[in-house]
């Protein structure tokens, strides 16, 4: 029986896993291929829902007609008093049978109709439906994706496209990161200020210079809501027009816009344009505003005032996250409001400012949302915590009685490697691959509204690597909260539906990333894609023995296998290999891969400089193999690779084992020819075996 469900989940490729689904024999297509709906209200709905709802229709070919059509709604309440067999009192849920004579939805409300017609799109097989019956209803409220449009602006017409795409995904929230350090991209009244904040004099990325002034004048000619390149002037921001324009089209696909104002850290644009909400100390941190002073309350009120009426969200997020409080331990104004109000830490203090502002934020009828750090210092009364260093906090926030929307980092932080970063483009670090996002042990309960992926752009400059990054990981977020998680237990079968779900992405012109490719990381044979193929290598050191191929396969695109006199570069002691990439080039990554085989060992610690000449080297970064004890060079800067827990990739002869390890170098180097891989044996295990030397 549960077989025979999974087969059917995949058979009628719906994304996400409806709650119950049967699939019957037969098909359903449309007469003469008019795509008609009639919709029959049964008692109360929301007029404005129903209005969107038309109109959604109409945008995606269907027509309506006044008697029973081939796709017929029924919607209201009063649907379901009687013998139904859903009593459907979830708003978003619904009931969807195709049989060999139509279509058609029972929901309670207009967004159960929504949600069914997202169902419908996706069975649409070229006009034919199979027929079947699905019920369905979501398992968690909140269903969403944070934009960071801060790093790097995003036009309206591309918000409102993942908007489309996140309603056919039956995700419901957008939360909407408008200001941080490195711009405010939201116009006000009251402080039309800070929209200077918006355009710089370059595309700058990366974690850092992009916190000081270096503003650019709006351009004469700028178009709010559009991206401006032009004439060394790099940003933009959205007019009140463009936000009621992205909200309209939100509401109509059932997506509630959720803004953030970040404070009291990640502020840096606001003390730039204000710097008298300092704090009155020697400057530990410009990132950060005084909460000691009261002009900090009534700067960011009169923010959330207009907010609040621009944003019809229930929830108003406030940030919240990093705030150092180093100014805060040293500022006279601090001390005095720490005395005034009896609080006896700086981490009270952040308490105290974000627990005003929920007070604020709750009289104009509204709640507060922020990040875990909220907590510190007490949390106040009816906030809702945003869980995203990893699940802990959230649990914390929930045995005090708040409610809990997860976005860890640990599963949803979509701004890490979704593969290897020797094939991917530069990232913040960590490997998410959408394996992990869909393995989040995170499920339905009392007080978990929802689950939510995060796309930070510091990395992230082009709009087709913004989708890139969001899909396919998202749809393994809308999966977990909207289906049930009991069901949640096919890696395959889901990976089938995405495939598909996927395909339809692409085929509309998103950029999505190729996770069937993913595996390709835990083979040792795959072909490599690099920027120093075919490159020339130049050594320095003992080789082992002379092989006409040395150096030849370290840039062949082949990583060593099993054959390991032909495919590995062996050699005793230091050796120091220089990739020649024949002209200077901007890298993201270098990396080597080394074999633990017989009598090849790994390397103590691996360094990777840096030459634009090939004379003056600057050392990038070190890998220490930490399991072999502290290497004899000091001031090492990294140390996170432990070969002793590395699985070994494959056996041969079902005996021996065999494990390769690749020592990455995740930087941001202009202009480099000229890459030097330095490998320092391990004292006693002298003989290594390297290949594929990677550059991106
Ligand atoms: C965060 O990622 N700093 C919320
Ligand atoms: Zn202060």
């Amino acid at each position: 029986m549960k077989l025979l469900l999974l087969i059917t989940l995949a058979a009628l490729n719906i994304l996400p896993a409806p709650k119950q689904s049967e699939i019957r024999e037969g098909s359903y297509t449309f007469p003469k291929d008019k795509k008609e709906y009639s919709l029959c209200v049964c008692g109360d709905v929301n007029r404005q829902e129903l209005a969107d709802f038309q109109e959604y229709l109409k945008l995606n070919g269907y027509t309506q007609v006044k008697k029973k059509a081939g796709l017929a709604f029924y919607v209201g309440k009063n649907r379901f008093k009687g013998t139904l067999p859903y009593a459907a009192t979830v708003d978003e849920g619904y009931r969807l049978d195709v049989t060999k004579g139509g279509i058609s939805v029972n929901a309670a409300a207009m967004a159960g109709a929504f949600y069914a017609f997202q169902t419908i799109r996706q069975l649409d097989n070229g006009g034919t439906f199979q027929c079947c019956r699905i019920i369905d209803e979501p398992a968690m409220a909140h269903r969403g994706l944070m934009f960071d449009v801060v790093r790097h602006f995003r036009s309206v017409d591309f918000v409102c496209r993942q908007l489309d795409a996140m309603a056919s995904m039956k995700m419901n929230r957008l939360h909407f990161h408008l200001t941080d350090d490195q711009a405010w991209r939201l116009q006000l009244d009251s402080h039309p200020e800070m929209i200077k904040t918006a355009f710089r004099t370059n595309i700058r990325h990366g974690k850092t210079g992009t916190y000081d002034n270096g503003y650019a004048a709006e351009p004469p000619a700028y178009v709010p809501g559009t991206v401006n390149f032009e004439d060394g002037c790099y940003g933009g921001y959205y007019s009140k027009e463009n936000i009621r324009r992205i909200l309209e089209y939100a509401r109509i696909r059932h997506i509630e816009v959720i803004p953030e104002i970040e404070m009291p850290g990640h502020s840096t644009e606001v003390l730039n344009m204000h710097p008298e909400l300092r704090c009155n100390c020697e400057q530990k941190t410009k990132r950060v505003v005084c909460p000691g002073k009261e002009e900090t309350f009534i700067f960011f009120q009169e923010v959330l005032d207009e907010v609040m009426k621009l944003f019809p969200s229930k929830y108003i997020h406030v940030g919240g996250d990093e705030a150092s409080k180093m100014n805060w331990e040293i500022c006279p104004d601090c001390a005095r409001r720490m005395q005034q109000e009896g609080l006896t830490s700086v981490e009270q203090l952040q308490s105290y400012l974000i627990g005003r502002m929920e007070k604020y934020i709750n009289s104009k009828g509204k709640k507060m949302v922020g990040w875990d750090e909220i907590m510190q210092g007490g949390l106040c009364d009816n906030a809702t915590v945003m869980s995203w260093r990893g699940t802990e906090y959230g649990y914390k926030a929930i045995e005090q009685g708040h409610d809990v929307i997860f976005s860890p980092t640990t599963y949803f932080y979509l701004d890490y490697y979704q593969g290897h970063p020797a094939i991917e483009p530069l990232a913040i670090g960590h490997h998410k691959p959408l394996s992990v996002t869909w393995s989040a042990p995170i499920y339905a309960g009392k007080h978990i509204i929802g689950v939510q992926g995060n796309l930070w752009c510091e990395y992230v400059t082009s709009d087709k690597h913004f989708e890139y990054m969001l899909y396919p990981r998202a749809l393994a977020i809308a999966e977990i909260g909207w289906s049930p998680g009991e069901k949640r237990n096919d890696f395959g079968e889901f990976c089938t539906r995405a495939k598909s779900f996927a395909d339809n992405l692409k085929a509309c012109g998103y950029a999505v990333h190729d996770f069937t490719a993913d595996s390709i990381m835990d083979e040792d044979y795959a072909p490599v894609k690099h920027l120093a193929l075919g490159a020339k290598v130049d050594f320095r050191g003992e080789k082992y023995n002379e092989k006409p191929h040395f150096y030849t396969i370290l840039t062949d695109g082949e990583v060593g296998n099993g054959d390991v006199s032909l495919t590995w570069a062996r050699v005793k002691g230091h050796g120091e290999f220089t990739v020649d990439l024949a002209k200077a080039q901007d890298i993201h990554y270098a990396g080597v891969t080394c074999l633990h085989y017989r009598h090849s060992y790994f390397p103590a610690y691996v360094e990777v400089y840096v030459s634009s000449d090939g004379k003056d080297f600057r050392r990038v970064g070190q890998k220490i193999s930490r399991a072999f004890g502290s290497p004899s060079v000091k001031s090492a800067s990294t140390v996170d690779f432990d070969p002793s827990t590395y699985k070994p990739a494959y056996e041969k002869d079902g005996s021996q084992e065999w494990s390769t390890a690749t020592y990455s170098f995740v930087c941001n180097e202009k202009g480099i020819r000229y890459i030097r891989f330095v490998l320092e044996p391990r004292e006693g295990f002298g003989t290594m075996a390297v290949d594929e030397l990677v550059i991106n």
